[in-house]
């Protein structure tokens, strides 16, 4: 017993069949669970609220498919309760990629990263978090990004790509963002430096596109698939790279799509390099990608754009939101109030 009592957690009370539905989720208090040796305890200050989490409902990922009862898998930010001995003290804030929607999630001691205390506490879950270093290691390691390149990103105001396409812009590319709204690609230009920024949903879509991209597409920076992708696939220049970071379209089905049947003519007569990447992949570069990501947001060259939802029980209807493009930027729920000596800029 840990004497913490009972919490509140979400769990997926039914699998999805089509698109997702807060009738899926179903909160419950149940206690806490004692510590097992070798975990940390852990308080959530906030957790992510990410594609994957639908994903998962749907079928295995890198993780095997979640299944009916089950706590909805998230990133958390938050503080320390109980640790090993040897590991973080209590009180101290760490971030940890498996952990879930509820109060205290139970985290093996070596997938626990103790955070320096640099601020907002919020931004450790999407600019120096796993959002950050994709859109750093996707654009920097897989794509090689080079000056004077036309990048194009789709999910381009999300929390990876917002961050990804100002990554590329700082190595000297010219960044054009796919996004839902002219709201949204408003935001991508005037205020993150994109080039251009076209609308998914637009009845000219495909013509809009083309003519932003006249030069064609060198790095395709891939976070939905599906039908956004086929529109891309014909703009890919001669040796284009297209770099495989979330399939976001496929996930609020109850089948994966099939992939597209233009995609093996294209990658053959243009020879595209098709790549995919976990962001754990390059685990043991985070620390140097993390510094170099503060030290790109401390110098105005990138901008965080964040959709906090208040509350553990905002975050159904919030992936709910963002299954139809409802989030701009970093979306999460934020469950207590910042530690008070946490530093804020
Ligand atoms: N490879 C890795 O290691 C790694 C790590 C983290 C995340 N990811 C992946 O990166 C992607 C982005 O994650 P995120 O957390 O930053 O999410 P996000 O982009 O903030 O949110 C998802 C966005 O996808 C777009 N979208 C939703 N349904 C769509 C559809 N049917 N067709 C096209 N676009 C659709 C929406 O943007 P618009 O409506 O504005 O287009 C929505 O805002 C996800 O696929 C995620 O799984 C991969």
């Amino acid at each position: 017993m840990n004497g913490l009592g009972r919490q509140l957690r979400i769990v997926m009370s039914e699998r999805p069949s089509g698109p997702l539905e807060p009738r899926h989720f179903r909160a419950e208090r149940v206690p806490v669970p004692p510590r097992g040796a070798d975990e940390v305890l852990i308080r959530a200050g906030y957790v992510s609220v990410a594609p994957h989490a639908r994903a998962v409902m749907q079928g295995p990922t890198y993780r095997p498919q979640l299944a009916v009862g089950e706590v909805i898998p998230s990133s958390v930010v938050g503080e320390v309760v109980e640790a090993p001995e040897g590991g973080p003290t209590p009180g101290t804030v760490v971030a940890a990629a498996n952990a879930g929607w509820q109060e205290y999630s139970l985290v093996p001691l070596s997938a626990v990263r103790p955070l320096p205390r640099i601020g907002p506490l919020s931004h450790h879950l999407g600019l120096l978090g796993l959002n950050g270093l994709t859109g750093y290691f996707g654009m920097r390691s897989v794509a090689e990004v080079r000056p004077g390149q036309t990048v194009l990103v789709s999910g381009a105001a999300g929390g990876v790509g917002h961050l990804a396409g100002q990554i590329a812009r700082v190595d000297g590319a010219r960044v054009i963002g796919i996004t839902s709204s002219d709201a949204k690609s408003a935001v991508l230009v005037d205020q993150l430096g994109f080039a251009a920024a076209v609308n998914r949903t637009s009845g000219t879509f495909v013509e809009e596109l083309r003519a932003a991209c006249p030069e064609g597409v060198d790095v395709y920076f891939d976070n939905v698939g599906g039908t956004v992708s086929d529109a891309v696939l014909p703009l890919l220049t001669h040796r284009a790279r297209v770099v495989l970071v979330g399939v976001t379209s496929h996930y609020d089905a109850d089948q994966p799509a099939p992939p597209s049947a233009a995609l093996p003519v294209q990658a053959i007569a243009k020879s595209l390099r098709l790549e995919g990447f976990l962001v754990r992949d390059f685990a043991e570069r985070w620390g140097t990608a993390l510094e170099d990501l503060r030290a790109m947001a401390s110098h105005g060259q990138v901008k965080v754009l964040e959709d906090i939802r208040d509350g553990l029980e905002a975050a159904p209807s919030a992936l709910v939101g963002m299954m139809s493009g409802g989030n701009l930027g970093q979306l999460a729920v934020q469950l207590r109030p910042d530690p008070a000596d946490w530093p804020t800029g």
